[in-house]
C-alpha cells in the first residue's frame, strides 16, 4: 500500500524522508495507486532548473476527467460532487451529483466541439461562481482545450489582455452576476473587452440574473438552448500527461500578468494527494472553500483536488457580508460542513463583526479549518481557533501560490502540532530552502531568509505562456538551480516555517496579488499624472491595502486634489478592478531614487506605515531632500 493517506506525525517523516531519498520511487507509487490510466508513463520524471525543463509521468496517457468524474460513477453516482449554494439564501441549494456532473460536462464538452473548439485551443472563462464554472472546467479538460479562467472581478481591460495574450478563441460568460444585494453586468464587461480581441469567435452566454443584455449575432449565443439539444456523453481526448491542462494569469512585479502553464498528470496527483491529507478528507466529509474558481485554490481545491478523491465539493455563489456576517457560518451549519477553507482578510472582516453572528450557528460538524492567501496574524488565528473551531478544530495555515499548482507547506490536520502564524513543515516530497544574499544556502534551524524550492514537485507550473524566457529570469534565475518563490521565510528551532511576506513588488491586498507595475502604469496615463509609485502598508482587515505617491504635470498642479484622487481610482477600477484602488494618495513633487534611477520603495514603505524612525541610510540618494518633504506631508 503506498502512503496515500497520512495518519500520524512519525508516519509524516518517515513519508517525507521516503519522498525525498527516492522521489520517483515515491510518486511512482501513488500515481500507480490512486489514478486511471490510459497509458502508463515512460519515465516519472525528467528535470533541469537552468532551462528550465520539468517532466513528469512522461509518456502517460490520461484524461484527467475521468479521474474525477468518470471513476466514481459505479461506486459514487448518486453522491454530490457539486454542492451549490446560491448567493441568496432564499433560493434553494443545488446537489449536482456525480452522475449529474458527468452529464452536464459531456453536454458542455459537446457544445464547444460543436463550435469548433479542439484539443490546444484556449477558452477563456469569465464567470461568476455557479455551477455552469465548474461544468465550463471540466468540460475543457475533457476535450483537451486549455482553459484560462479570468476572475469576474476583473475590468474589461483585465479581461481584453489576459484573452489576447493567450489568444483565446471562445469565451464563456453569463448574463450578470449576483454580489450580494448587487448585480453586475458581466456581459456588458465582455462586450467592451472583446472590442479589443479580434480573435474571439464565438461567446457562450449562460443565464444567471435574467437580465436585458445585448447579443451580438453570430458571435453570441445562449447557453442552455445548446446544451439542451447536445448529446449527454462524450469521449473523453486522451492527453499526454505534459499536456498543458490550463493558463491561470497571475500578478509580477513588473510588466504584463503571467499567463502560468500548468500540465495535466503531475498537477491531477499533486492537488490529489495533498486535498486528501491537508484536509483529512473522508469520504462522508462535506468540504468547503469560500475562494473564486478564478484563482489557483479554487481550481486546485475547489475543482480538482477533490473531485479527484470523489468528494463533496461546496461552491458558495456569495460573499461572507450578505445577507449578514453570519452567512458563512449559516451555511457551514446547513450543509454540515466539516472542512472551511478561506483567507485571513474573511476572518479579519468577520472578526470585526459582533460575536452573536457566529455564536448563534451549530458549528460541530467542523473538524478541519483553513487559511491561505497571505500570512494569517496571531489576532485573526486565535479569532478562527476560539470562535469557529472552538479549540476542537486545528487549524492548517496552508502556505503556497499559483505558480506551485497545490500546497508546500503546512500542518496536517491532527498530525502536526500546530502553532499559531506558522505553516510548519513542507508537504511531502517538498524541499525548500532559505537562501542569503549572496546566494548561499543558510543551513540550520532559527534562521531566516528567501524562500527557494531545490527539487521539483508534480504540480509545479511548466512555464509562462509565450514568455519561457520570463519563467526562466523570474523564477530560476536568482538563485543557481532554485525555484525562488518571492517570499521570506524564517526557519524556527523545530523546523517549522513562517513565511514572512513577499520580498518583491508584488503586494497581497485581501489575499489578491497585485504587482505594483500594473497599477502604475494605470495611474500614468491620467493625463494629470507624471509619475507614481505605489507600495503596501498595513490595514487591519485587508492585510494591506495601497498607497500611492503621485506626482502631478503642471496641468494637474492647479485641480482639486479630492476630484483627481477619484478619477485615479475610477481609472484603476476600469483598468485593473476595484481590488487594486488606492486607500491613500499623496500627491508629491518628486519620488526618492537611486542614482541609477531606481525607485526607492524601501523608504516610501516605512512612510506609508508610519514608521519614520528607521529610514536607513538615504545619502545615496540622488534627491535626499525630498524625503523629508513627502515625511512632512504624509496621510
Ligand atoms: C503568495 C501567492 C496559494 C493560493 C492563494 C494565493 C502568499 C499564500 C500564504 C500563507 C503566508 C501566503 C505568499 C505567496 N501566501 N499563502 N499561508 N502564509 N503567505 O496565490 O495569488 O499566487 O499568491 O501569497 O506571498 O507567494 P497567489
Amino acid at each position: 500500500m503506498s502512503n496515500y493517506h497520512i495518519k500520524h506525525l512519525e508516519e509524516y517523516y518517515q513519508v517525507y524522508r521516503k519522498s525525498v531519498r527516492n522521489p520517483e520511487a515515491f510518486w511512482e507509487e501513488i500515481a500507480e495507486e490512486h489514478f486511471v490510466w490510459r497509458k502508463r508513463w515512460n519515465n516519472v520524471l525528467s528535470w533541469d532548473f537552468k532551462k528550465p525543463e520539468v517532466k513528469w509521468f512522461d509518456g502517460a496517457q490520461l484524461n484527467i476527467t475521468e479521474n474525477c468524474i468518470d471513476r466514481h460513477l459505479p461506486t459514487r453516482g448518486d453522491k454530490t460532487a457539486i454542492l451549490f449554494e446560491p448567493n441568496d439564501p432564499k433560493e434553494e441549494a443545488e446537489h449536482i451529483t456525480y452522475r449529474q456532473l458527468h452529464q452536464r460536462v459531456c453536454k458542455m464538452a459537446n457544445v464547444l466541439l460543436e463550435k469548433g473548439i479542439k484539443k490546444g485551443d484556449r477558452v477563456c472563462i469569465y464567470l461568476p461562481m455557479i455551477p455552469e464554472l465548474a461544468v465550463s472546467v471540466l468540460a475543457c479538460a475533457r476535450i483537451g482545450a486549455i482553459h484560462s479562467v479570468v476572475f469576474a472581478g476583473f475590468s474589461s481591460n483585465a479581461l481584453a489582455t489576459r484573452i489576447n495574450d493567450s489568444d483565446c478563441k471562445l469565451v464563456i460568460t453569463s448574463d450578470g452576476s449576483y454580489r450580494g444585494a448587487k448585480t453586475i453586468d458581466l456581459k456588458g464587461i465582455v462586450d467592451k473587452a472583446l472590442e479589443g480581441c479580434p480573435g474571439v469567435e464565438t461567446v457562450l452566454v449562460a443565464k444567471r440574473i435574467h437580465s436585458n443584455i445585448d447579443m451580438m449575432p453570430q458571435r453570441d449565443h445562449w447557453l442552455q438552448p445548446l446544451l439542451d439539444d447536445a448529446y449527454g456523453d462524450n469521449v473523453a481526448e486522451i492527453m499526454n500527461a505534459e499536456d498543458p491542462l490550463f493558463i491561470l494569469y497571475t500578478s509580477g512585479s513588473t510588466g504584463r500578468p503571467k499567463g502560468m502553464v500548468h500540465t495535466t498528470a503531475g498537477y491531477m496527483v499533486y492537488t490529489a494527494y495533498t486535498f486528501k491529507n491537508v484536509f483529512q478528507y473522508r469520504e462522508e466529509d462535506v468540504y468547503w472553500c469560500t475562494a473564486d474558481i478564478g484563482w489557483i485554490t479554487g481550481h486546485s481545491y475547489i475543482v480538482y483536488g477533490p473531485l479527484a478523491n470523489g468528494a463533496t465539493t461546496v461552491m458558495f455563489e456569495g460573499i461572507p457580508s450578505y445577507p449578514d456576517f453570519g452567512r458563512f457560518w449559516e451555511v457551514v451549519q446547513k450543509h454540515k460542513v466539516t472542512q472551511f477553507y478561506t483567507a485571513p482578510t474573511a476572518i479579519r472582516a468577520l472578526a470585526k463583526e459582533n460575536l452573536d453572528y457566529v455564536e448563534k450557528y451549530d458549528l460541530s460538524s467542523l473538524k478541519v479549518l483553513g487559511s491561505v492567501g497571505e500570512p494569517i496574524n496571531e489576532e485573526a488565528w486565535h479569532w478562527y481557533n476560539n470562535n469557529v473551531g472552538k479549540k476542537r478544530s486545528p487549524i492548517v495555515d496552508t502556505w503556497w501560490q499559483t505558480e506551485t499548482g497545490g500546497i508546500m507547506i503546512s500542518p496536517i490536520p491532527y498530525v502536526t502540532p500546530t502553532t499559531p502564524t506558522y505553516a510548519t513543515l513542507p508537504f511531502i516530497g517538498i524541499q525548500p530552502a532559505l537562501m542569503d544574499e549572496n546566494g548561499q544556502e543558510i543551513k540550520g534551524n532559527q534562521v531566516d531568509g528567501r524562500l527557494c524550492i531545490k527539487f521539483p514537485w508534480p504540480s509545479m507550473a511548466r512555464t509562462i505562456w509565450g514568455d519561457h524566457e520570463r519563467y526562466r529570469d523570474t523564477y530560476f534565475s536568482a538563485y543557481k538551480d532554485m525555484y525562488f518563490t518571492g517570499d521570506g521565510a524564517l526557519r524556527d528551532a523545530v523546523g517549522y516555517y513562517r513565511i514572512t511576506g513577499r520580498v518583491d513588488d508584488v503586494i497581497i491586498v485581501s489575499g489578491h496579488n497585485l504587482g505594483t507595475a500594473p497599477i502604475e502604469d494605470s495611474i500614468n496615463e491620467h493625463p494629470a499624472v507624471a509619475e507614481s509609485a505605489i507600495v503596501g502598508f498595513p490595514h487591519d482587515v485587508k492585510g494591506n491595502a495601497l498607497y500611492g505617491y503621485i506626482i502631478l504635470k503642471e496641468t494637474g498642479e492647479s485641480r482639486d486634489k479630492n476630484n483627481l484622487r477619484k478619477e485615479i481610482n475610477q481609472q484603476i477600477t476600469e483598468q485593473i478592478g476595484p481590488i487594486a484602488k488606492l486607500d491613500k494618495i499623496q500627491f508629491v513633487s518628486g519620488l526618492p531614487k537611486t542614482r541609477s534611477g531606481k525607485i526607492m520603495r524601501r523608504i516610501l514603505r516605512k512612510i506609508a506605515s508610519g514608521d519614520t524612525s528607521n529610514l536607513g541610510d538615504t545619502s545615496t540618494l540622488l534627491n535626499p531632500e525630498i524625503v523629508q518633504e513627502i515625511m512632512d506631508e504624509a496621510l
